[in-house]
């Protein structure tokens, strides 16, 4: 399956499929003069050997540490030595192996290496179906999440989901959350199927290509209507306001982005004014064995002060995507205590569930 996403530059293929790889000529410039594979090491051990069968052509092997912890100023440093001490010029690619931190962080590095060099996304994971797309990439600060970054699309995406079977749980319960959220942003009949899913193993036997052609439809038409974030492009900050929130109190990479994505949308269904779905997610996310309990761990005023100092809140008004109905996002101006409200009946909950 192939998909197009266009931007106001130009357009790039999501080649999306078993075997993916083999598809590279398509994207890559045909005078390139070398290739560098950036790969979480992680994700390496597993698959390294089926990427070399995929794909026929020489690079360059750069491992970084996985996941989260590569995306460092630290990292950055070494892997800018590593390009500058093997000739990488203006004329190679990058590839970038591994799941959504790897994506940001060798999209960061070719951003940036010599002004720019081009790029390859090969995503492993579920929740890479979103950052794969849309040209986000960046890095984390100490003081900050993704507060270093750049614009930059990639050449295109080889997406093979043979590789989404060694996935842990957790991180197909993060990745689901963006794909549902993608859902909930414009399907209601889509959001109700997935909102069927009860069971982790009914949930790891969805037919992941179509979920993913699904989700990163959504995610394109919303990215090509506004691509550098002024208007519907936040539409895609659904339930991270809070989500985001909790990720940083927990300390990134112990409370996996989209897990809290989840708690999150719970949060804005309660302050879109639509208890149902509120509490009806929370019990999918319970069964499912989402961490709910994170809630409990933090006080609310921590909680507001991270969200009041989270970059897309200007001045002291706290912005949140909120929805009218399943399908109909709008951004909305929501005061201290209506959050204070929807943390307790959402504490409350999770209360509940534990009894
Ligand atoms: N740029 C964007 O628009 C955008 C959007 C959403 C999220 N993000 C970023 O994406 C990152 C999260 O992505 P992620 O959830 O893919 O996390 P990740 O890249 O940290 O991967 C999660 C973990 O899974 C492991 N892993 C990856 N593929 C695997 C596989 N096939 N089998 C077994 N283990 C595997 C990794 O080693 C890592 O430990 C965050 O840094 C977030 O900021 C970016
Ligand atoms: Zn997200």
């Amino acid at each position: 399956m192939e998909l197009t996403i266009h931007t106001t530059n130009t357009s790039y293929p999501v080649i999306l499929m078993q075997g993916a790889l083999q598809s590279i000529s398509k994207v890559l410039p045909t005078d390139y003069d070398q290739l560098v594979v950036f790969a979480d090491q992680h994700v390496w051990t597993l698959h390294g050997e089926e990427f070399r069968e995929q794909l026929d052509v020489d690079f360059n092997l750069h491992l970084v540490r996985s996941g989260e912890s590569t995306k460092t100023l630290v990292s950055y440093e070494q892997s800018m030595t590593f390009l500058l001490e093997n000739n990488v010029s203006r004329k190679s690619v990058i590839l970038a192996f591994g799941g959504g931190a790897i994506g940001d962080f060798a999209g960061f590095v070719a951003a940036t290496y010599m002004r720019g060099i081009p790029f390859i996304q090969i995503p492993t994971t579920i929740l890479a179906h979103d950052s794969a797309v849309g040209g986000k990439t960046g890095i984390n600060h100490s003081l900050g999440k993704n507060m270093i970054g750049a614009f930059h699309q990639p050449l295109g995406v080889l997406y093979d989901p043979k590789f989404l079977a060694t996935l842990p749980d957790s991180e197909v319960r993060s990745g689901f959350s963006e794909v549902i959220k993608h859902a909930f942003l414009s399907d209601a009949v889509w959001a109700n199927e997935l909102q069927s899913v009860t069971s982790i193993t009914k949930l790891r036997s969805l037919d992941w290509q179509s979920e993913l052609a699904k989700g990163i439809q959504v995610k394109a038409k919303i990215v090509e209507q506004d691509e550098k974030e002024t208007s519907v492009r936040k539409y895609l900050n659904l339930g991270h306001t809070y989500g985001h929130a909790l990720e940083a109190l927990a300390g990134f990479g112990r409370l996996k982005h989209g897990e809290a994505v989840a708690i999150g949308l719970v949060m804005t269904f309660y302050l879109s004014g639509l208890p149902e779905l509120a509490s009806n997610w929370f019990k999918q996310l319970s069964k499912l064995g989402y961490p709910v309990d994170a809630v409990r761990q933090f006080p609310i005023e921590e909680i507001l002060t991270y969200i009041k100092k989270d970059k897309k809140n200007s001045g002291s008004d706290i912005q949140f995507v909120l929805l009218h109905d399943i399908g109909e996002p709008y951004v909305a101006i929501v005061h201290e205590e209506a959050i204070r409200m929807a943390h307790d009946r959402l504490v409350n909950l999770v209360e509940e569930e534990r009894t």
